[in-house]
């Protein structure tokens, strides 16, 4: 049963004060449990029970307290103020061993919070996206402060509002941005705590950069649960004040990304222009290269390098004499062998540039053979990198089908012909088997969309011939 002794670890205060109650004012007293049984505390005796008077411990549950005993009333009468005075003494000790246990049970909480934020920013660490990010982020915080819904709303680097929704539709997560909480938190620059119309209890934090306020993130609990303590919202606080600067960079970052993007693209555009016939090539190139990746399971990081060294493939061009690359008639064997030379040069201006080597190994080895036959280094087979292989399809794929100034683009059926002919000697047979199954997916594929309908293509059903033909083992 819980007693005195549970909540007060030393008792001595008690202990002297009863021994002076007894000797100075000859009262008798025990310390009593919850139910009434007496401790052994300050080991009295019962004395005389004749006249009793019991004075509990004040504590946040029963705990018990102290039962005086006397000879007579008008002893224990006498003895009324200095038990008093004793047990306010004691019950001061014991609102102190309360105020304790209260602050090491918040900083237990805080430390446990510390611990949260940290693990929280070692998993943060290693995101590139803004997107994931915000998406991790939110999962995380609201698992931990036990929230039902949450949403988390910024605006990007090119003013594109990234939203992530948990257990909400887009429509309601407007309707709760539209509520008072969120214009607060986000004219105070602070973390709010509140609730919404219908008594959901929220938490909302401002996105701040240096530029201002770009969004929002907001945890919301049900009406009917315990709303947020002042605790979660530090947290949520001081978790938002600690990401911000996360935020910026990675907005920055973005925006870097996408002007190294444009850079490339322009280049490719300066490259497909020396040749007016080859006008869009390159990003014809990036797009099937980028289909095929996506069909094979690339991740979206490896993806968004194929699409770069795509866009890069034909660089070495810019020291390629234009009227060559212009040239309609069949060219000599010594122009030939200066054509031959672009990936090299394609290394070389990307070697300064200290781009990842699988950037500029797939840019360079994309015209490589399987068998070997392929050119700047001659490699073949597996020593290729796969991404290589990749583009290698999709750069002759795109050759065979777009018009030149000696034919005009053929159709895809004579272009796959050539492809599946070329298996093993000139083309990977999984990276040709990727193209076909992206084409016979079409327009579903967000990387075709736009080329596919310019495709000279008038059996849709050709694609599982080829499959059929080139990719099927044949029965046992
Ligand atoms: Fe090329």
């Amino acid at each position: 049963m819980p007693d005195l002794t549970d909540h007060m670890p030393d008792t001595s205060f008690l202990e002297k004060s009863m021994d002076l109650l007894k000797n100075a004012h000859r009262v008798h007293s025990f310390v009593l449990d919850c139910e009434g049984n007496p401790l052994s505390l300050g080991n009295n005796g019962y004395g005389q029970l004749s006249s009793a008077r019991f004075f509990p411990f004040e504590y946040r549950e029963p705990i018990g307290g102290l039962l005086c005993t006397a000879d007579d009333e008008k002893i224990l009468d006498a003895a009324e103020p200095h038990i008093r005075v004793c047990m306010e003494g004691v019950n001061t000790l014991l609102q102190r061993e309360l105020e304790i246990q209260q602050m090491s049970s918040e900083i237990l909480d805080i430390s446990e919070y510390i611990n949260f934020l940290f693990q929280l920013e070692q998993k943060l660490l290693g995101i590139r996206k803004l997107y994931d990010f915000c998406a991790l982020l939110v999962s995380e915080v609201s698992g931990k402060i036990g929230a039902d819904k949450a949403l988390m709303s910024v605006r990007d680097s090119g003013d594109d509002t990234i939203s992530i929704y948990r257990n909400l539709s887009s429509g309601e997560a407007a309707g709760i941005m539209m509520q008072e909480p969120f214009s607060l938190a986000l004219n105070k620059k602070d973390t709010v705590l509140s609730t919404l119309k219908d008594g959901t209890s929220v938490l909302v934090s401002p996105v701040v950069v240096k530029e201002g306020g770009i969004g929002c993130i907001a945890f919301l609990r049900s009406p009917e649960k315990r709303f947020f303590t002042a605790y979660e919202k530090k947290l949520v606080g001081i978790m938002n004040h600690s990401i911000s600067s996360t935020v910026e960079t990675l907005r920055l970052y973005d925006n870097l990304k996408q002007l190294y993007l444009n850079t490339v693209k322009s280049l490719a555009a300066a490259i497909d222009a020396k040749d007016p016939h080859t006008h869009g090539h390159s990003y014809r190139v990036a797009r099937y290269s980028m289909a095929i990746a996506k069909e094979l399971g690339y991740a979206e990081e490896l993806i968004a390098d194929i699409e770069i060294s795509a866009y890069m493939h034909d660089l070495g061009k810019i020291g390629v004499s234009g009227a060559l690359l212009r040239k309609p008639e069949k060219l000599t064997e010594e122009e030939y062998e200066e054509i031959k030379k672009h990936p090299y040069f394609t290394g070389k201006i990307l070697e300064p540039m200290r781009l990842p080597d699988f950037i500029v190994n797939t840019a360079v080895q994309h015209h490589e053979r399987i068998d070997g036959k392929g050119y700047p280094y001659g490699l073949s087979g597996e020593s290729i990198i796969p991404s290589a292989r990749i583009v290698a399809v999709a750069d002759v794929f795109d050759a065979l089908t777009s018009d030149r100034p000696y034919r005009p683009g053929m159709p895809v059926e004579k272009a796959l012909d050539i492809l599946c002919r070329g298996i093993g000697t000139q083309f990977d047979r999984t990276m040709v088997g990727a193209l076909l199954t992206a084409l016979q997916k079409g327009e579903r594929v967000k990387e075709l969309e736009d080329i596919y309908p310019s495709l000279n293509l008038t059996d849709a059903a050709l694609f599982d011939r080829f499959l059929g033909e080139w990719f099927t083992e044949p029965a046992e």
